[in-house]
């Protein structure tokens, strides 16, 4: 989904030759993050399993002026994860953030989801971003400072029904965060999570239709209403996100750690 994914008129450039790893770049959040880095001029490493949706997110950020490579990456494959950093940082010498955003929502009630589809969810939201984690730290330490941002979910902060596994992994995600956090504090780098709430991107529109069905709504009609639950009144755009991810990177959060910001319009207020 295109719609959103850049914020117009950001003319800063905060990250003038660094160096971000970005997974699940070829999807929405993921995508907006890589193309704000990249008017912020950082070099950007899009990875993702979605060979043409990661080449177009990189081709953008090209036109942007800055280098962008596309690289295919299984977040669940720990072996590939650590041969695709170990290529980022050879071929620029080294990184100093990354943001993992690779995820999937199956979405079934308890009693319908299958075993398979609760360790799937788990494979990739969870263990994907433990690889990607570990496999960036010691890079990060090499800097002598750097960011990981992870996105987690408002639910991992609140939950509904049938997101089961959903909710486990974000949730699970937010305690990655933190016990990285304290591990690479000692380093300089800072570790967070943000929570989006209903953001427009493809996963989004799939659940709508999903859920929207199982609710007798149409996948319209169920997104309106997420708007009307939402205390600001309407969803986010994808910018949105990778305008939060871009300040938790920069100096301006230098003193933020292990934190997991609802970035959901109110949703969550804790
Ligand atoms: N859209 C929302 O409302 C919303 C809300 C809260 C949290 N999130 C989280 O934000 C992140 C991004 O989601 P999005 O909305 O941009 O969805 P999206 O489906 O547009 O993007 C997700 C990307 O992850 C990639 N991906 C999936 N499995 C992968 C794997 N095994 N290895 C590498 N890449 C893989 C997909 O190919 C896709 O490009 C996810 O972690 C999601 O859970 C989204």
């Amino acid at each position: 989904m295109e719609q959103g994914m850049m914020r117009a008129g950001v003319e800063s450039a905060r990250f003038a030759g660094q160096v971000v790893v970005i997974t699940g770049a070829g999807g929405g959040i993921g995508g907006a993050c890589a193309l704000r880095f990249a008017q912020e001029q950082a070099r950007i490493a899009c990875l993702d399993i979605d060979a043409a949706g990661n080449a177009q997110t990189a081709e953008r950020c090209r036109t942007l002026g800055v280098e962008a490579i596309a690289l295919p990456c299984d977040v669940t494959d720990a072996a590939a994860v650590e041969a695709t950093f170990a290529a980022v940082a050879a071929r620029w010498g080294g990184i100093d953030m990354l943001v993992a955003s690779a995820g999937i929502y199956t979405g079934a009630p308890l009693e319908e989801l299958s075993t398979a589809q609760w360790l799937t969810t788990l494979h990739v939201n969870l263990t994907g971003a433990f690889y990607s984690n570990r496999a960036v730290a010691s890079y990060l330490r090499e800097r002598g400072g750097g960011s990981i941002i992870n996105i987690s979910s408002m639910a991992g902060k609140t939950s509904w029904p049938a997101s089961a596994e959903y909710s486990a992994s974000k949730s699970g995600l937010i305690g990655l965060t933190r016990s990285v956090a304290m591990e690479l504090a000692p380093y300089g780098v800072t570790v967070n999570a943000i929570c989006p709430g209903n953001t427009l991107t493809n996963m989004v529109v799939g659940v709508a239709a999903r859920v929207g069905a199982r609710e007798g709504l149409s996948a319209d009609a169920w997104l309106q209403q997420r708007a009307k639950d939402c205390p600001l009144g309407r969803l986010a755009h994808p910018w949105e996100m990778a305008g939060v991810v871009a300040f938790l990177a920069s100096q301006d959060a230098r003193y933020l750690t292990g934190q997991a910001l609802e970035v959901d319009g109110g949703m969550v207020m804790s």
